[in-house]
C-alpha cells in the first residue's frame, strides 16, 4: 500500500478505506489482465472468447474503479489504449492520426448525458448531429494519393496497424481509382464487413466442403462464428486471391487527414463529397437537428436491427460540424464528439447451474439449461434450450460452466457454448438420465436418432403435453383452455385424455369448483369446446400429435382419406403412396393408428360428436358445383381456410392435392410444390385476384 493509506477516506485522490483500496487495487489488476487477454483474443487471434457485452461490462467496471481510485491509474491500462498490438506477419503501418474508439450509451439517459456535456462545453444547446449504423466489422484506414489507393491499414492498437493493401484491393466496392477531383493525398476510414447473406453462404460452402473432407478422411475446416470474424479472417489472408473469393464489403464513415485540397465543413457534407468521389458510404446516415430526433432514430434501429443486411451492434451518433468536433477534442482514447448507442446485447455470459430435462408430448427428453438469471436481448433469461445430448457434447457444455447465452430474433434463448477458460475444476460431461424424470420408465434412444424418449404413453408429462397440443392453435384451438387449466383438469381427475374434454359438459359442478372459474367463464369455455367439434379433419389429425405428422402432413392425410375410419383401414404402404409423404412418416402414422390406445381415443372422440371426417358432400346447386379447387400459399386478403369455406359455400369441392380433375390451383405467396404439380399436369393456376373475381362473379368463373 502507498504512503497515502492514512489519508482521510473522503479525499478525492485517495478515496475509500484501507481495506477498500486494497481490494480495489487487486480487482483493478485482475480486470486489466482479463481485458488484455480478451483484447488479444479479439484483435490478434480474431477469435473472441466472450461476447462484446461481457467485454464492455469488464471495461466499464475497470473505468469506474479507475475513476474512483485515481491513485491506481496507469498509462498501460487497457482503458488508455485501443485494442491489442498487431501481429507482425504483415508490415506495420503507423497511423498519422490514431484511430480512436467510441464511448457507449446503453440507454436514452446516457445519450442525454452525452448531449448535455457537449452543450455545456460548446456553450450552446443546439448543434446538428448525424446517425449512422455501427457496423460490426473491422476498421480500416485507406490512404489515396493522386486519386489512387496507395495504402490500406487495419486499426491495430490505434497507433499502428497492419498493411493489408493488396487484400483490401480485392474487395469489389473499394475504389482503386477515384472519380472527380480528390485532394492530392488524404485518408478515409471505414468498416470492412461481410453481409449476413454472404456469411451464411460462406459457412454453407465450408459445410459442403467438410462433407467431402470427411469422406476423404481429412479433418474438417472450422466454421466462422459470426460475420465479423469471417471478415477479419478474410482481410488477414496472406493470399489476396482468397480474400477476393470472400463476400466482403466496405462502408466509409469518416474523412481522416487531408493534404493539398479543401475539405468540407461538416461530417454530413464530407459523406456526400466522399460519395461523389466514388466511395461507398452508408445510405442510412441521417442528419438531425435535435436530440429527440436522434433518439427516435436510435430506437428505430434497435427495433429493426434484425432486418439489416449486415450485423450492427449499435448506432454511431456524431456531432456534424467539424469546427465543433475540433473544439470538443478527445479524452484518452475516445472523441467527445461521437458516441455509440449500443443495442441491448444479444449475447452475454452467465453460469449454467444445472442441465435439466423436459418431457415433450412425443415423450422426447428435451435437455435445457437452468441459468443464473441474466439480461440478454432485452429480457431476463433463466432457461435456454440445449437441443439434445449430442449437441451438448459437441459444444462441450457442462454443469457449472460459464456459458455464452444468445437471444437474437428468436424467442427461445440458446446456449452458444462454454467459456472453457472459466471452467471449474472437476467438471463432468452430462448424460441423459437413464429413466424418465417424470414417470421413471427406462428411456429409449433409437439407432441414428439424436433424441432419447420416454416410451410410456401414459407418462403424466406426455399426457399433459399431448392434451396441451390437442387444444392448441392449428389443432382444436379451444379458446380459454390454456396450459394452466389443462394441468388443473388433469390433477383434479376431470380429464385423463383429450377425448375427455368433450365430456366436460356433464361435469359443470366440478368445473365450477375450480380456481377462478366463474359462471361466465365456464359458459364460454364449454361453448368453445362445442365449437371445436366442427374443426376440419386436418386439425383433429394434427391435434392427435402423431410423431412426424404436423400440420402439413395432417392436411395431406385428411385430403387423401377424408375420414379417420378410412385412415384406420389403410396400411403403411397406402399412406406412403401419398405425394409428399415418405416412408418414415407413413410408418409413424400407421404404427400409431394401429395401437389400442389410438383406437380407444378415436372411438371416444367419434362418440362425443367430434367431426372425424371431411365435410359432407359439396352443395349440389351452387354456382361452382362440379368444380374442384386447391388453395395453396399465403393469401393477402383472407386466410386459406376462409378462402376454402367461401368456395365450398358456392358448391365447389376443395381438396388438399392437385390432380387432373382440379379446376384450378389458387396460388398465393410462396406456393411450394403444389404449383409445380399443377404446371406438370397443366392445371390452370389462378392468382388471388382471380379467386376474388370468381367469388364475386361465380357464374363466369372457370368457364374457360
Ligand atoms: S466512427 C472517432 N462510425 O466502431 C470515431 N465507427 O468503437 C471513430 N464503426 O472500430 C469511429 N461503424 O470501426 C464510426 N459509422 C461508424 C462506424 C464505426 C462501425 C466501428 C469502428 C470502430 C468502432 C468504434
Amino acid at each position: 500500500m502507498t504512503s497515502d493509506s492514512a489519508a482521510p477516506a473522503a479525499d478525492a485522490t485517495t478515496s475509500g478505506t484501507d481495506a477498500e483500496r486494497l481490494v480495489a487495487r487487486n480487482h483493478i489488476e485482475e480486470l486489466r489482465d482479463q481485458i488484455r487477454y480478451h483484447n488479444y483474443r479479439y484483435h490478434v487471434l480474431d477469435d473472441p472468447e466472450v461476447p462484446d457485452a461481457s467485454y464492455d461490462a469488464l471495461f466499464r467496471e475497470l473505468s469506474a474503479l479507475e475513476d474512483r481510485f485515481p491513485q491506481f491509474a496507469a498509462a498501460d491500462s487497457p482503458t488508455q489504449q485501443v485494442g491489442a498490438a498487431p501481429e507482425t506477419t504483415f508490415n506495420v503501418v503507423e497511423h498519422r492520426q490514431p484511430l480512436l474508439s467510441l464511448g457507449n450509451a446503453f440507454n436514452a439517459d446516457e445519450l442525454r448525458d452525452w448531449h448535455r456535456r457537449i452543450a455545456q462545453l460548446a456553450e450552446r444547446d443546439h448543434f446538428r448531429m448525424v446517425t449512422e449504423p455501427k457496423i460490426d466489422g473491422l476498421a480500416m484506414a485507406l490512404v489515396y494519393e493522386d486519386g489512387r489507393l496507395v495504402q490500406a491499414a487495419t486499426r491495430g492498437d490505434g497507433r499502428a496497424g497492419e498493411d493489408v493493401t493488396l487484400n483490401v484491393l480485392a474487395i469489389p466496392t473499394v475504389p482503386e481509382r477515384l472519380q472527380g477531383a480528390p485532394p492530392r493525398r488524404f485518408e478515409v476510414r471505414g468498416e470492412v464487413f461481410m453481409p449476413k447473406a454472404g456469411f451464411e453462404q460462406l459457412n454453407a460452402r465450408i459445410e459442403l466442403e467438410n462433407e467431402e473432407r470427411e469422406a476423404a478422411g481429412r479433418p474438417p475446416l472450422r466454421l466462422f462464428a459470426n460475420p465479423r470474424n469471417a471478415a477479419a479472417g478474410a482481410v488477414r489472408q496472406k493470399d489476396p486471391r482468397i480474400t477476393a473469393g470472400r463476400p466482403l464489403d466496405i462502408a466509409i464513415y469518416q474523412l481522416g487527414w487531408v493534404d493539398g485540397g479543401g475539405a468540407p465543413a461538416s461530417h454530413s457534407e464530407a459523406l456526400a463529397w466522399l460519395g461523389s468521389l466514388g466511395f461507398p458510404t452508408s445510405p442510412d446516415a441521417a442528419r438531425h437537428d435535435d436530440l429527440e430526433s436522434v433518439l427516435r432514430a436510435c430506437e428505430g434501429w434497435t427495433q429493426r436491427r434484425e432486418d439489416s443486411a449486415f450485423d450492427m451492434d449499435g448506432v454511431v451518433v456524431k456531432v456534424d460540424e467539424f469546427a465543433l468536433q475540433r473544439d470538443l477534442g478527445l479524452v484518452a482514447r475516445e472523441p467527445r464528439w461521437a458516441i455509440a448507442w449500443k443495442f441491448p446485447p444479444q449475447e452475454t455470459t452467465t453460469r449454467l447451474r444445472k442441465i435439466r430435462v423436459n418431457v415433450g408430448r412425443t415423450g422426447s427428453l428435451n435437455p435445457f439449461a437452468e441459468l443464473e438469471p441474466v439480461r440478454v436481448g432485452g429480457v431476463t433469461v433463466q432457461h435456454a434450450t440445449l437441443h439434445n445430448e449430442d449437441d451438448i457434447h459437441r459444444k462441450d457444455i457442462r454443469e457449472g460452466d460459464t456459458v455464452i447465452v444468445r437471444r437474437a430474433g428468436e424467442v427461445i434463448p440458446q446456449v452458444v457454448g462454454p467459456v472453457v477458460s472459466r471452467r471449474p475444476k472437476r467438471s463432468r460431461r452430462w448424460h441423459t438420465p437413464k429413466r424418465c424424470p417424470v414417470c421413471e420408465t427406462p428411456v429409449v434412444r433409437l439407432e441414428g436418432e439424436a433424441m432419447a424418449y420416454c416410451p410410456n404413453p401414459t407418462c403424466p408429462a406426455v399426457v399433459y403435453r399431448s392434451i396441451e397440443h390437442f387444444v392448441g392453435r392449428g389443432a382444436m384451438d379451444i379458446d380459454g383452455l390454456g396450459e394452466r387449466l389443462v394441468g388443473e383438469l388433469l390433477s383434479k381427475g376431470l380429464i385423463a385424455d383429450a377425448a375427455d374434454i368433450y365430456m366436460l359438459n356433464d361435469r359443470r359442478d366440478d368445473l365450477r369448483a375450480l380456481d377462478r372459474m366463474g359462471e361466465k367463464r365456464l359458459d364460454k369455455l364449454l361453448a368453445a369446446i362445442e365449437v371445436s367439434k366442427q374443426r376440419p379433419l386436418a386439425n383433429l389429425l394434427s391435434g392427435l400429435g402423431i410423431r412426424h405428422a404436423g400440420g402439413e402432413v395432417a392436411a395431406l392425410l385428411a385430403a387423401h382419406f377424408g375420414s379417420l375410419a378410412a385412415l384406420q383401414k389403410a396400411g403403411e404402404e397406402e399412406i406412403a403412396e401419398i405425394d409428399g409423404l415418405g416412408p418414415v412418416i407413413a410408418q409413424s402414422v400407421a404404427r400409431w393408428i394401429a395401437t389400442p390406445a389410438a383406437a380407444d381415443l378415436i372411438a371416444k372422440l367419434t362418440a362425443a360428436g367430434v367431426r372425424v371426417q371431411e365435410e359432407g358432400p359439396a352443395r349440389q346447386d351452387g354456382p361452382l358445383t362440379g368444380r374442384r379447387f386447391v388453395v395453396t400459399g399465403r393469401l393477402e386478403s383472407m386466410s386459406r381456410p376462409e378462402a376454402e369455406d367461401a368456395l365450398r359455400e358456392l358448391g365447389a369441392a376443395v381438396s388438399g392435392s392437385v390432380s387432373r380433375k382440379t379446376t384450378a390451383l389458387i396460388a398465393g405467396e410462396a406456393p411450394g410444390s403444389k404449383l409445380a404439380k399443377a404446371q406438370e399436369l397443366e392445371v390452370p393456376v389462378w392468382s388471388e385476384q382471380q379467386l376474388l373475381d370468381a367469388l364475386a362473379d361465380p357464374a363466369s368463373a372457370g368457364a374457360d
